[in-house]
């Protein structure tokens, strides 16, 4: 489509998706944005939440030239009555060309663009309004970032770490990334050389970039767990009725992960439910890691790993409701490899063996019964953490015993996890 298609409406706005990398490191066959998860495409994902936005923007999608005709196809359907608003071009070599290559068929009356890896396929509504608007209200370039939870080093080219960078100044960031129309076509002018992303770009020509809150929904779907991940997202967000793209239609564009159709196609769902229990004893001379996370200034857990009671418990409910044993028959004490590991390591591992046995986790609650810590100040960031990690949501909760037992006493804590799965072959 050219620009054209788009001309006649008065539209403020503008979504260019990039969809036209390779996705050379998820290693499938056929370009990234075109690879299903959960019965649609990554681009479909993507597609859905940008014509759901509240005021109706130009979306133009940038895809392999290659793919031209399919991904056109795929694009119509996802944008329905609103194609009169959607043009669909082809990318070039690099992102950035990519990302050129759409800038080069804005509507004419558009004055804030929006620009968008389709690979982010979860990023929610809300975080395309608030870059909008706050362009709108600033004038400036505005990307949206979360801030860096782990330790950054910088190491040299013999891998021997140099020096810790200052965390708390640092940032991690996602798109849409958005900025006034006419700056952006400047700044796209002046490239001569490759940038980090469209922010980088459009600071090098002289333009000032804001950050608003990024969202954990908005990661990239880059390797082959996160694509684990994406099938668990898309699962959750599922609505009834909101049934997956038929076989025989444009999906037969899309690679099948895996034979998944049987439960989603069936009313009657194959729902499996496990449980789990864990209990460590308190160690005050290490640090306390608990649901992944680092609590500073409680006293640590005694264990083989790290003893992080939460995410043992819940790591023991998914393989339970798997039927696949429990945590110390698959990562045993005497493997040298879950030595110290922390509890994100096991919920990794313990989410790709429930994904290869046929399951996708619909969600998971967990207790902790303790003296200390105290959960509630924490329990939206330890939700967000584990719910990353299992791919669902992750509800937790916090008691104490009322000073009775081990855990009224303090000597240690103990966790208890449910878990839901759903058979997806
Ligand atoms: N992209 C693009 N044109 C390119 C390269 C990338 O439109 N020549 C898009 C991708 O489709 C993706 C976004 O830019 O939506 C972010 O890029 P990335 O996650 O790196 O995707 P790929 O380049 O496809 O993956 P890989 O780097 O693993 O090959
Ligand atoms: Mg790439």
């Amino acid at each position: 489509m050219s620009a054209a298609d788009a001309s006649g409406a008065d539209l403020r706005r503008a979504v260019i998706v990039v969809a036209a990398g390779s996705g050379t490191r998820l290693g499938l066959d056929r370009p990234k944005a075109l690879v299903d998860v959960a019965g649609r495409t990554i681009l479909e994902h993507a597609l859905g939440t940008v014509f759901g936005m509240a005021e109706p923007a130009q979306v133009i999608v940038v895809v392999p030239r290659a793919e031209l005709d399919t991904a056109r196809e795929l694009c119509r359907a996802a944008a329905g009555a609103a194609s009169h608003r959607l043009s669909v071009v082809a990318g070039g070599s690099t992102r950035q060309a990519s990302v050129a290559e759409g800038l080069g068929v804005v509507a004419g009356t558009v004055e804030t663009v929006l620009v968008h890896d389709a690979a982010r396929s979860f990023t929610p509504a809300a975080q395309f309004e608030a870059v909008a608007a706050a362009v709108e209200r600033s004038g400036a370039g505005v990307i949206p970032a979360l801030p860096v939870t782990d330790t950054v080093k910088e190491q040299d080219a013999a891998g021997a770490v140099v020096r810790t960078l200052d965390r708390s100044s640092l940032v991690a960031v996602q798109t849409p990334q958005g900025f006034p129309r006419a700056a952006l076509v400047d700044a796209y002018t002046l490239a001569d050389t490759e940038y980090t992303d469209d922010a980088a770009l459009f600071a090098a020509a002289g333009g000032a970039v804001g950050v608003v809150p990024g969202d954990v929904l908005a990661f990239k779907i880059t390797t082959p767990e996160d694509l684990r991940r994406a099938e668990g997202i898309a699962a959750v967000k599922a609505r009834p009725g909101d049934e997956p793209r038929a076989a025989g239609s444009t999906a037969a564009a899309g690679t099948r992960l895996d034979a998944r159709s049987d439960a989603e196609a069936s009313p009657v769902l194959d729902i499996r439910t496990g449980i789990g229990i864990d209990v460590h004893a308190f160690d005050a001379t290490q640090p306390l890691w608990l649901g992944g996370l680092l609590w500073p200034g409680e006293p640590g857990l005694a264990g083989h790993s790290d003893g992080d009671a939460l995410s043992h418990a819940i790591c023991d409910a998914l393989l339970s409701a798997a039927g696949l044993g429990d945590v110390g028959a698959r990562f045993g004490t005497a493997d040298a490899r879950y030595a110290g590991a922390r509890g994100d390591v096991f919920l990794r591992a313990t989410v790709a063996l429930v994904a290869d046995a046929g399951f996708r986790v619909v969600n998971v609650a967990v207790q902790l019964v303790a003296k200390r810590p105290r959960l509630s100040s924490r329990r939206a960031e330890l939700e967000e953490h584990l719910g990353g990690l299992v791919g669902a949501p992750v509800s937790v909760a916090g008691t104490t015993s009322d000073g009775l037992g081990f855990t009224g006493t303090g000597e240690g804590v103990a966790a208890l996890a449910t878990a839901l799965l759903q058979r997806t072959r």
